[in-house]
């Protein structure tokens, strides 16, 4: 008798375990710590006062719940920057993903009441000017939307869904500290720009003139990247054919 024909019910052979992430083969993942680290000595302190005089944009007058909701932004954003070092570490990933899972339900569960919605309601009174104000506001809506989606993927365990979504949060998380980067580049072109008039007056002219450019700026480039790097950079296994 013929020997019976293999079926598709046999079990799939055994695929090997990968191989542990190094902290080498990651070089990206310290300079990014000390960039968040350096960002957040440079520009959260002056809020520690909670006094407005101390704060390094203006703030206006009304509404009255500006400044609260700054603040409340901002010790927010402190903790999502320190976050997504964690979120993005494949070492830690890998080696406890018990922690990957509570500090992203940390990450969405208090970045939206903290961060996002915060950011939204203030965006429409940024005393830099109209441009700023549409910029910011694309800018929380899309954090928001963003991470809600990264969340919804997790909840339905589509991970290839959910890693993409949330890489694109977290870029624009960066947003903010990325900002000090166009800042610095954009000032000598204005400075350059500037009559000698312009250039002996107040120097927060200057920085009205750069800041729709910076801000768009500021969360465009980030974006553009992690669009980029999930297009060309994908984890190898999944761009194996299945058969492989
Ligand atoms: C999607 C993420 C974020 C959005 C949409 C956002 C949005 C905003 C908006 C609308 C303002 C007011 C700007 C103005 O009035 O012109 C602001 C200010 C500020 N945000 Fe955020 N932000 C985000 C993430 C963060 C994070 C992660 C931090 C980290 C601490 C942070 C820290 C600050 C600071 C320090 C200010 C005061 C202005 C400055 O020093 O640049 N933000 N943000």
């Amino acid at each position: 008798m013929a020997p019976p024909a293999p079926t598709d019910t046999a079990a799939p052979p055994a695929r090997p375990a990968p191989a542990p992430v190094r902290w080498w083969q990651r070089p990206w993942i310290l300079p990014l710590a000390l960039f968040s680290l350096t960002f957040l000595l440079y520009s959260v302190p002056p809020y520690f006062s909670l006094d407005p005089a101390d704060a390094r944009l203006p703030i206006p007058e009304t509404p009255s719940w500006y400044f609260p909701m700054l603040v409340t932004h901002i010790f927010g954003g402190t903790l999502l920057t320190l976050l997504v070092i964690l979120q993005v570490w494949p070492w830690l990933r890998a080696k406890y993903p018990a922690v990957h899972r509570w500090s992203g339900r940390v990450y969405v569960l208090a970045g939206i009441p903290l961060v996002g919605i915060p950011a939204l309601l203030i965006s429409p009174f940024s005393g830099s000017g109209t441009s700023t104000q549409i910029s910011n506001t694309i800018w929380a809506v899309l954090w928001l939307g963003f991470t809600v989606l990264g969340y919804v993927m997790a909840r339905r365990r589509r991970f290839a869904d959910h890693r993409e979504w949330m890489l694109r949060s977290f870029a624009l998380i960066y947003g903010i500290a990325f900002n000090r980067v166009i800042i610095f580049l954009l000032i000598p072109i204005a400075v350059l720009q500037a009559s000698p008039e312009a250039l002996a007056g107040d120097p927060r002219e200057l920085g009205m003139a750069i800041a729709p450019a910076s801000s768009f700026l500021s969360w465009l480039v980030p974006l553009l990247f992690v669009e980029w790097w999930i297009k060309y950079r994908r984890p190898r296994r999944r761009r194996r054919p299945a058969a492989a």
